[in-house]
């Protein structure tokens, strides 16, 4: 069985998100044969096509953080109903310049937890429009949406609740047999 290498993206910059506490546990619970990097948004500057022909290095890094894994995750809340403009930024920066779009063929999943009851059910349905352009190979299944309470993880990403944390380790395995379907037709 191939080891897979997988990119994270958080979306939010908050330094107490508790989207980066639920990477923290999806990372606890995946299979062994999935290993995760983080590749920061933080630093990005904010895109413009004036960029194009002369990427600053940050931007270059960022791209050649996704080249050189196998798949992507995205762990990010829901802002008014969308998501963040930090993480919509950093896809722009992907996306671009054209014809070198970081995303095409990619397998992708997203997750994310949120305060409310909706658990960033709405912002994904943003996020898969937007990476369904970028042509990403997106899994449509599980859908994965967390409503975040203290008493559920701990800030390690320890998962309190068992059935929170049978879904999780669910939702990652199907991310994980998921990255081998599109690999085995899309080699990257
Ligand atoms: C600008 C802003 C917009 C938000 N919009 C939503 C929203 O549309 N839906 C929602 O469930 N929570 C919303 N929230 C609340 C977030 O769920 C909450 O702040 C959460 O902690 C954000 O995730 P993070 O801790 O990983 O940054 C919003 C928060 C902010 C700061």
């Amino acid at each position: 069985m191939s080891t897979y290498k997988v990119g994270y993206f958080i979306g939010s910059l908050s330094s107490t998100s508790i989207n980066r506490i639920l990477a923290s546990a999806l990372i606890k619970l995946a299979p062994d044969d999935l290993e995760f990097v983080e590749i920061a948004i933080r630093d990005l500057p904010l895109y413009s096509q004036d960029y194009d022909d002369d990427f600053p290095p940050e931007a270059t890094a960022f791209k050649e953080a996704i080249s050189a894994v196998d798949a992507v995750l995205f762990v990010t809340p829901e802002f008014n109903r969308s998501i963040p403009g930090a993480l919509k930024n950093a896809i722009d920066w992907a996306s671009r310049p054209w014809g070198q779009n970081s995303f095409d063929h990619i397998p992708a999943a997203m997750i994310g937890a949120s305060v409310g009851k909706l658990g960033t059910a709405v912002g994904q349905q943003s996020l898969r429009a937007v990476l369904s352009f970028c042509n990403a190979r997106q899994m449509t299944a599980p859908e994965a949406y967390i409503q975040y309470t203290p008493e559920g993880f701990g800030e390690d990403g320890t998962v309190n609740d068992a059935s929170t944390e049978k879904f999780l380790r669910k939702y990652m395995l199907e991310f994980r047999n998921h990255i081998h379907r599109v690999l085995t037709v899309l080699p990257r």
